[in-house]
C-alpha cells in the first residue's frame, strides 16, 4: 500500500503548534485534506485539499485515515462518522468521555475492519517506551508504587477545558497523562480501586484538579494529580520490588523535540531529541498498512476511561 491519506478534523491549537507539521513530516503518510469551521485556517495547515466541513473529509473517498483533532465532545460523534464511511481513526485524547462509549466505539470499529486509535501521544515516546519495558519485563520486579503528575496553572476563559459540555475539566485534559503511564506499567491489573479522591470543582461544572489514590494488589499505590490550578508540573516516579525509575526533567508527558533522560536506579539512559507525534503517525500509517507500526492497545484507552469513570463518579 502506498502512503496513507491523512484528512484531519479541526485546526485548532494542537494542530497548528505541533501534529500539523508532524503529519507533514512523517514518512509513509500524507497530509491529504483538513477542514475547520474556518476555511482560512484549514487552509493555513498546508494540507493538500481544505474544507469547511468535516463531512466532507469523512466522506471523501480519496481519504484512508482521519485524525480527530476537535474538542472532547466531538470525538465520538465523528469517530462513528468515521467508521461508518470506512475510514481508520486517530482520535485524540480522551478517546470519549466514558469507558461504556469507548466499548463500544472499539467494538463498532472492530466489526467495520479499521483501526480505532486514541493519540496519547506521549505512549509513542521512545523515553516511554522504555520506561514501559523496564516496568513490565521484571527489571523492576513487582511495582508497587507510582507517582504521576500533570498540572499546570491556568486555562483561557471561553476555553472548552472549562465547560463541562464540551468535554472539559483536568482528568480528562491533564490527568489522563498519569492514569495511561500508570496502566501500561500494570499490564496485568484490570481495574485500580479508589482509595481516596479529592476534586476541585470551576469553572462550568468542571474539576479544576483531580488529586487521586488508586490501589492495586495487596497495598500497592498511586498517587495522580491532573490540575489547571497548580503550579505546572509533569512528574512520574515509579517503585517497584527491586528497582525504581525517575523522571527529573519535569516533563514526562509532553517532552517534545528535546533530548530526554531517564533515570534506573540512580543511573540516567539517554534518549536523542524527538517529535513523539510524528513517531504517532507513522506508526499508525505503518499499522493501516499492514507493516506492523506499534499502536496504543484498545484495552489501555478502556482501562484508562474506567478509572477516569471511577473517578468522576
Ligand atoms: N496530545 C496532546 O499533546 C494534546 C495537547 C492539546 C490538546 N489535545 C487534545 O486535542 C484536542 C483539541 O485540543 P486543542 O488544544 O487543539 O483545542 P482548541 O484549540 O481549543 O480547539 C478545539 C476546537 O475549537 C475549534 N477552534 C480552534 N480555534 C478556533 C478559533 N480561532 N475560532 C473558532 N474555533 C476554533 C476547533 O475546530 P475548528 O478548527 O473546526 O474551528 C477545535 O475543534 C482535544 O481533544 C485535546 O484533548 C492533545
Amino acid at each position: 500500500m502506498s502512503d496513507v491519506r491523512w484528512g484531519v478534523l479541526g485546526a485548532g491549537w494542537l494542530v497548528n503548534q505541533a501534529t500539523g507539521a508532524a503529519l507533514h513530516n512523517a514518512a509513509g503518510a500524507r497530509f491529504a485534506a483538513a477542514a475547520a469551521s474556518d476555511l482560512g485556517r484549514a487552509r493555513a495547515t498546508g494540507a493538500e485539499r481544505a474544507f469547511d466541513a468535516y463531512a466532507a473529509v469523512v466522506e471523501d473517498p480519496a481519504i484512508d485515515a482521519v485524525y480527530i483533532c476537535l474538542n472532547n465532545d466531538a470525538h465520538l460523534p465523528w469517530i462513528d462518522a468515521c467508521i461508518e464511511a470506512g475510514k481508520h481513526v486517530l482520535c485524540e485524547k480522551p478517546l470519549v468521555m466514558t469507558a461504556g462509549e469507548a466499548e463500544a466505539a472499539f467494538a463498532r470499529a472492530e466489526a467495520a475492519g479499521v483501526l480505532l486509535v486514541e493519540a496519547v501521544w506521549t505512549r509513542w515516546h521512545p523515553r516511554m517506551r522504555r520506561i514501559v519495558q523496564l516496568a513490565t519485563d521484571g527489571s523492576l520486579g513487582e511495582v508497587t508504587s507510582y507517582l504521576g503528575t500533570f498540572t499546570f496553572d491556568g486555562v483561557t476563559e471561553g476555553n472548552y477545558r472549562l465547560e463541562a459540555s464540551r468535554g472539559g475539566g483536568a482528568l480528562y485534559d491533564v490527568g489522563i497523562y498519569p492514569l495511561h503511564g500508570l496502566f501500561a506499567c500494570l499490564p496485568t491489573v484490570e481495574r485500580l480501586a479508589v482509595v481516596d479522591v479529592d476534586r476541585t470543582l470551576g469553572g462550568v461544572d468542571v474539576d479544576l484538579t483531580t488529586k487521586a489514590t488508586l490501589g492495586w494488589g495487596s497495598g500497592s499505590r498511586a498517587t495522580v494529580i491532573g490540575s489547571f490550578a497548580m503550579p505546572a508540573s509533569q512528574r512520574l516516579t515509579l517503585h517497584g520490588t527491586a528497582g525504581q525509575i525517575r523522571v527529573e526533567d519535569d516533563e514526562a508527558w509532553a517532552s517534545w523535540r528535546k533530548a530526554t533522560d531517564v533515570w534506573v536506579d540512580g543511573h540516567a539512559e539517554s534518549f536523542p531529541e524527538v517529535d513523539a507525534y510524528q513517531v504517532m503517525f507513522e506508526d499508525v500509517s505503518a499499522a493501516i498498512r499492514g507493516e506492523g507500526g506499534w499502536v496504543l492497545p484498545p484495552r489501555d484507552s478502556i482501562r484508562v476511561a474506567r478509572a477516569v469513570d471511577s473517578l468522576r463518579a
